[in-house]
């Protein structure tokens, strides 16, 4: 079951918001300044915003000099090992800080923080890490951050509050031209691969009101393209029967007066339905690029993997776009070496990414994560064979992604100028792909 969160919960929040203020004031500190890194997915980003909404009603400032801040937060990811390793070795730098600063607090949250066996692993070997909390608690953060503050021993706090979808949280975002908008959270799909549906719990959603009121609030201040964010979109309002589908929603937010760019990610293959691409060609603001991740080109690993569609019925999905869609490009994610994978099984990956010819990719060599069953599976290829087929897949890639780029030179396309960067200016075309 969906349960929004209450006004007297988020009343709640607010009174421990100001009383974490007022900790600091007692310390002498008239601001504090809080340091956040994020790692992993734009969900990641999005709940990073909404924690600095949080830390700028406590009264923080922000600063990017780990020497100067006062609270140091990573939002961590926990979908393969890199990610994993990459933040132990950052909280673990921190420790000399530590020891100097003595009110500086430094927590972990997100994806990796959520798993108990990591939280257990923080507690024991990184006694210096003062706050841990999970991706369910986001909400309740000023009241984790004053317990933080007045107690000797390190708090952690990861329960599995399914089904909680919180309205209203303060927001500090990133840009002013891009947003992200959050229209649902957690999965249920279970691909044995994936520790996501462990961290994030079961898919709950938004209410239309809520995501249009906040789409309309973006255009009227100014925001140019807006990012719909859930681990599946295509399966937007299941658990609710709002009456309201996903495709419903891209069009009632295309129908928002104003000139604006509407993107959305990520898709399942399995729920992306025809309908939906129907709707892409009939609304104007939706960008032409679509995100849809096949993992693998091989029937037998799909399976294996549960995703719940063949390799044909991808690739017709693909047609049946570009006949109604014709100027889409797509993109995809790919996992090389998932468990038992073979050479054969491997080179039907290659011809589906020769077949299909995406924009870009995202290749991924396969790590085990703990709890999910494909970790129990006999993985009999070495770890330079896997290296050695993500080379092979990356060169073919590129020489196709050259090879589309190629035909746009000298065209004329619609861009958001994003950056400059070393002299350069750097723009997005509405296939998502970065022109220099
Ligand atoms: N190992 C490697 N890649 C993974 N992904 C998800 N789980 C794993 C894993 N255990 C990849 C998938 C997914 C993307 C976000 O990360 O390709 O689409
Ligand atoms: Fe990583 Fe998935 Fe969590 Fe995003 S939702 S941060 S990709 S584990």
């Amino acid at each position: 079951m969906t349960r929004i969160i209450t006004q007297e919960e988020k009343d709640a929040q607010r009174v421990f918001a100001d009383a974490v203020r007022e900790y600091y004031a007692a310390l002498g500190i008239a601001q504090p300044l809080a340091l956040v890194r994020t790692f992993g997915c734009q969900q990641n980003v999005s709940d990073s915003e909404h924690i600095k909404g949080m830390l700028a009603l406590m009264g923080f400032g922000f600063t990017e000099t780990p020497e100067d801040a006062d609270f140091i937060l990573f939002n961590t990811c926990a979908v393969r090992e890199h990610a994993s390793d990459r933040v132990f070795g950052n909280v673990g730098r921190l420790k000399s800080l530590k020891r100097e600063h003595k009110n500086l607090l430094i927590a972990v949250c997100g994806c990796m923080a959520q798993q108990p066996h990591i939280a257990e692993k923080l507690r024991e070997s990184y006694p210096f890490v003062g706050l841990v909390f999970g991706t369910h608690v986001i909400h309740r953060f000023p009241e984790l951050m004053l317990k933080a503050l007045r107690s000797r021993e390190p708090v952690t706090e990861i329960p599995v509050e399914d089904g909680v979808v919180a309205e209203g949280l303060p927001v500090c975002r990133d840009s002013h031209f891009k947003a992200w908008l959050p229209i649902m959270n957690g999965c249920n799909n279970f691909c044995t691969y994936c520790i996501v549906p462990y961290v994030r719990g079961r898919e709950r959603s938004r209410a239309p009101e809520d995501i249009l009121a906040e789409a309309r609030a973006l255009v009227a201040a100014g925001y140019k393209e807006i990012t719909l964010l859930g681990q599946n979109v295509n399966s937007y309002g299941k658990a609710e029967g709002y009456g309201m589908r996903f495709s419903d929603l891209l069009r009632a937010i295309n129908d928002i007066p104003g000139d604006f760019i509407l993107r959305f990610m990520t898709s399942h293959p399995r729920d992306a339905s025809r309908e939906l691409f129907d709707t892409i060609a009939a609304c104007d603001k939706v960008s032409r690029h679509f995100h849809l991740p096949v993992q693998a080109g091989n029937d037998r690993v799909l399976k294996v993997m549960n995703r719940h569609y063949t390799r044909e019925q991808y690739l017709s999905l693909i047609r049946y776009a570009r006949s109604v869609v014709p100027d889409i490009s797509f993109t995809s994610d790919i996992i090389v070496g998932f468990p038992g994978e073979t050479r054969a099984e491997f080179e039907d990956t290659l011809s589906l990414v020769k077949e299909v010819g995406f924009t870009s990719l995202f290749t991924f060599i396969y790590s085990p994560r703990v709890g999910t069953p494909a970790a129990q599976m006999p993985d009999p290829v070495d770890a330079d064979t896997k290296v050695a087929w993500l080379r092979e897949l990356t060169a073919i890639q590129e020489e196709i992604s050259g090879r589309i780029s190629a035909r746009l030179v000298g065209t004329e396309q619609r861009a958001l100028l994003e950056a400059r960067r070393d002299g350069y200016t750097e723009a997005r075309m509405s296939d998502n792909r970065v022109v220099r």
